[in-house]
Order: structure tokens, then C-alpha cells, then sequence
């Protein structure tokens, strides 16, 4: 069996297809042939793959240690219910993803990325939209460019899901039990950020961040706020449609992505492994 896999680029300036590869047998061989594609696209795709969770656990930790192994995003609740409900924590922790977004810029440590399959998809595929920073970053007029290099903006979960309406309801404690809400430091991040593999520079951007360093918080606001919109556009943007048995691994340090609305009313999900970031190269300004 032949080791270099077969790719078909999606219709955008990042991210493609793969084919010939069983994501539960890879040889060191193919993975280094996935690592390289995964450095130049951004985002593979591997479509009607049906691995089970123990083969996506390991097949994420051929990139790196994983911040955290297999954990569905869905609406089904543990007794089976499924959740439609507007003001459910469940609920609103997936409407808040709704918003563009690099995954832990909020936690000490930025992700590297992640594998995520799907196990159960509703009918209107609830797609999930990937957009390149890259691109974007280079996009910038160099005045706008030269600003942004300058600049570092604190990102954090309570701002974002606070700013949507979304924040959980709060334990006994008074705080919240939710992945991402910590007590430590806010973390500050550069708004351009060079890339550790490929040395190009990458908007470092979307919903979690805010209060960019030495800006009034309406003119951070509205910076921030454009930049998330001009940003993902065009051929910059490719949304998955999602088939059940899909895997996709996408690069946490070029791209973003959000989810996107779907009647909730029928059941959805899929399963989130995130390979962890390297604490030389994400880890926080002020962790360092
Ligand atoms: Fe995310």
C-alpha cells in the first residue's frame, strides 16, 4: 500500500481533502506526509473514516500531547434528551461557538489544533467553518499590518460568552464549572503572530479577544471587531458540511473556525480531541 495520500483541495486558499488513508492504521511513514500537508493546508479532511474514539485519541497524539482527549460537543443530554433549550448551559456553550475562534487562546497555553469527528449529524449538517489567518494576515493593508504587529489583546472565555449572552449559570462557589473559566492570569497574545512551523506571520484574533493593550475599550472594540469580519471572507472561508463517520484535523495556529446554527431539535454529535500547543510557542505573553 502506497504511502502518500491522495489530495483534493477544497474550494478556499487553505484546507483539502484526503483520501487512501485509514486513520486507524497510520505508519510513521504516512504521518509524516499528514504532518507536512497539514503545514501547508491548514485543514485535511478525511471523509466516512467511522474511527472510534480510542483510534482519534491516538491518531491526535501522533501530533503532540493532547490537551484533552475525545469530548462530545452535542446536544444530546446524558439521560438522552436532546436539548433545545435556549438557556441551557449545554445550549449556550454551542451557540457561543457561533462566533469565530482560535481554540484556548483563553487558557494559559494556545492549542495546537484538533481532531474532531462526527458521530451523529441533523439534517442541515450543522457545518463548521474554518477561516485562514494567514491569508487574512497578509490581506492587511501594511500600515493596518504594521499596527497589528505592535499590539497584544487579552483573550479570555468570560468576555466572550459574557459579550453573547452566554455565560453558564454559576456553581456553589459562585463561579464557573465549565471548561476555560479559570482564576489564573488573563492571557495577553501578540495580534500578529508568526507561525512556529512555517515562519509566516497570522492574525491572532476572534471572540475571545478583547481589551487590546493601551486602547480605550470602544476603540479596541471596534478594531477587533473588524478585523473578525474583514478577515473571514471570500476564499478565505470553507465550511465542512459535515457526514457522519468524517474526521478533520485542522491547524489551531493559522486558522479559526465557529459552528454554525442548526435546528436544534434534532439530535447532533461529534466528538473534540485537542492536541495541545507548545508551551515555547503558545504559551501566553504573560506566562512567560
Ligand atoms: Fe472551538
Amino acid at each position: 500500500m502506497g504511502t502518500k495520500p491522495l489530495v483534493e483541495r477544497v474550494d478556499a486558499c487553505f484546507g483539502a481533502h484526503i483520501h487512501d488513508v485509514d486513520l486507524r492504521h497510520v505508519s510513521n511513514e504516512t504521518f509524516a506526509s499528514l504532518r507536512e500537508l497539514l503545514t501547508e493546508f491548514g485543514l485535511l479532511v478525511f471523509p466516512a473514516q467511522h474511527i472510534t474514539l480510542d483510534e482519534q485519541n491516538r491518531f491526535a497524539a501522533m501530533f503532540g500531547e493532547l490537551e484533552f482527549p475525545a469530548a462530545a460537543i452535542t446536544n444530546i443530554d446524558i439521560d438522552g434528551t436532546v436539548l433545545s433549550d435556549q438557556g441551557h448551559d449545554t445550549v449556550k456553550s454551542i451557540r457561543g461557538n457561533e462566533g469565530w475562534h482560535h481554540d484556548s487562546t483563553y487558557m494559559p497555553v494556545q492549542a495546537f489544533g484538533a481532531v474532531v469527528s462526527a458521530e451523529i449529524v441533523p439534517p442541515d449538517k450543522a457545518p463548521t467553518g474554518f477561516a485562514d489567518m494567514r491569508a487574512a494576515c497578509a490581506a492587511l493593508d501594511e500600515v493596518t499590518r504594521e499596527q497589528l504587529r505592535g499590539l497584544r489583546a487579552k483573550h479570555s472565555l468570560y468576555y466572550s460568552q459574557g459579550r453573547a449572552g452566554y455565560l453558564p449559570t454559576k456553581n456553589e462557589a459562585g463561579g464557573y464549572s465549565m471548561y476555560g473559566y479559570h482564576d489564573k492570569p488573563v492571557p495577553v497574545r501578540p495580534m500578529i503572530k508568526v507561525h512556529p512551523d512555517t515562519g509566516i506571520e497570522n492574525l491572532l484574533i476572534g471572540r475571545h479577544a478583547h481589551d487590546i493593550d493601551g486602547m480605550d475599550a470602544s476603540e479596541s472594540v471596534e478594531l477587533i471587531d473588524r478585523l473578525n469580519d474583514e478577515a473571514c471572507v471570500g476564499d478565505r472561508i470553507h465550511f465542512h458540511q459535515w457526514e457522519a463517520g468524517d474526521v478533520v484535523v485542522w491547524d489551531n495556529r493559522r486558522l479559526m473556525h465557529c459552528a454554525s446554527e442548526f435546528d436544534l431539535t434534532h439530535p447532533r454529535r461529534i466528538w473534540h480531541t485537542r492536541i495541545a500547543g507548545s508551551e515555547v510557542t503558545e504559551l501566553a505573553d504573560n506566562y512567560r
